[in-house]
């Protein structure tokens, strides 16, 4: 779905929904062949519009063409920046070039992040406390600070008269949805993944200020019918699912799953690794499964995806030189510095040619970060069938699903 999309939420509340397809590596890292929203939202009240956030700077242009067929950009009053990220933000400088006379809204250290990210001045701003209310044409704002989520100047703002809670970063996704709410069973479906990608991958890191936020939010006891994030969904039938489901994936909980990540440069750990997979789908846990091979790299992000909810990874990896083959190591990197503290089990399985060297390392990098490493498998070239047969044992061990159906398996499916 090209262009953007104008449409009314409720009540007098508008959405302007980006649909990005040209960015291909969100915050030049992650790679999103799915594509990105970015959702911008505009209140009409009786004394001016409060426009919520923008979109990111290369739709400039769009953007005044979205807003112009929704109000004049002289009748915006305010404009409220939940959190001064360029994707939201971008459009801000151009704005308030059309409109100087608009206040911004934010948190204490919107104002300099703006200015020094976009490199101009902000004429009007007026700071806003966690409590802080703004009756605007009769419409009340209560603004909430969300910090760390994932900046520390991140805010929501709840709107009493259609109990709507605009979330910016959180409670979003990745992805192009079809639709613009969560109607659609198949839709949220296939979009689920993408929440779990953009939160491990975007707030990942800041995943303790997750339960954090919502406990806070909870605490308000606001009557919040509309969930309406800065990407992706805008959560009008399950606002609680997608709270929930946030918390939980925050929580790395994990989902009857086990994540397979493994480089095989002649096939040696590729062969040691399937009849783990092959004995973890005939436990009944969703398998997925991530190789580094000679024709298929896997992808970062899809990988961490499957890490936040698993309850056991599986990493294959021989040794390299006098190291880890190197895309494990630089997995490893990324997982544990992306990722810490998520107290995941792994089984490491290796092997070497005359020295093995990998595991060892492989573990102390993983444990060093908060995982726990319970079995080390590794032998010399190809795996014997007595190898295999103690791998089987050991994944029998730690699994504890009991169902039998090779149809868990699922490799690549994104
Ligand atoms: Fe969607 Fe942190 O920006």
């Amino acid at each position: 779905m090209a262009g953007y999309i104008v449409r009314r939420i409720t009540g007098n509340l508008y959405i302007l929904r980006m649909n990005d397809q040209r960015t291909e590596f969100f915050e030049g890292t992650w790679h999103i062949p799915e594509g990105i929203t970015y959702n911008a939202y505009l209140l009409k009240t009786s004394e001016g519009a409060v426009l919520f956030d923008g979109w990111k700077k290369n739709y400039g242009r769009e953007f005044l063409e979205a807003l112009g067929q929704l109000v004049d950009i002289g009748e915006i009053k305010y404009l409220v920046t939940h959190h001064a990220e360029p994707d939201h933000s971008g459009t801000t400088p151009l704005i308030l070039r059309e409109n100087p006379e608009i206040t911004v809204l934010g948190h204490p250290m919107a104002k300099t992040l703006l200015e020094k990210l976009h490199g101009f001045k902000i004429g009007k701003f007026k700071p806003v406390r966690n409590g802080e209310e703004l009756v605007v044409g009769g419409e009340k704002l209560l603004f909430i600070h969300a910090p760390m989520l994932h900046w520390p100047e991140t805010i929501f703002t709840y709107i009493p008269s259609i109990k709507t809670l605009l979330t910016c970063d959180a409670f979003g996704g990745y992805s192009i949805p079809r639709t613009i709410f969560d109607d659609d069973e198949e839709e949220i479906n296939e979009y689920m993944f993408y929440v779990k990608k953009y939160l491990v991958t975007v707030i990942g890191f800041h995943r303790r200020n997750i339960p954090l936020n919502i406990e806070k939010l909870r605490k308000l006891n606001l009557d919040i019918k509309i969930i309406a994030p800065a990407h992706g969904l805008v959560w009008r039938n399950y606002p609680e699912f997608i709270v929930k489901y946030y918390e939980d994936t925050a929580k790395a909980v994990g989902r009857k799953k086990v994540t397979v990540i493994y480089a095989s440069m002649y096939g040696a750990v590729e062969e040691a690794v399937m009849a783990a997979v092959d004995e973890a789908a005939k436990h009944g846990c969703k398998v997925k499964v991530y190789p580094f091979t000679d024709n298929h790299h896997s992808d970062w992000g899809n990988i961490l995806t499957d890490v936040i909810d698993s309850d056991l990874l599986i990493i294959g990896g021989a040794t390299y030189d006098t190291g880890i083959v190197p895309p494990i190591h630089a997995f490893l990197t990324i997982m544990t510095s992306r990722l810490p503290n998520t107290g995941k089990k792994v089984v490491i399985i290796s092997s070497y040619g005359w020295g093995g060297l990998a595991a060892k390392q492989m573990k102390e990098i993983l444990e060093d970060k908060g995982y726990k490493v319970l079995d080390i498998i590794q032998f010399q070239g190809r795996p014997t069938s007595k190898d295999k047969e103690k791998i089987r044992q050991i994944l029998s061990q730690h699994i504890k699903y009991k169902e039998t159906n090779k149809e868990h398996i699922e490799e690549k499916q994104h």
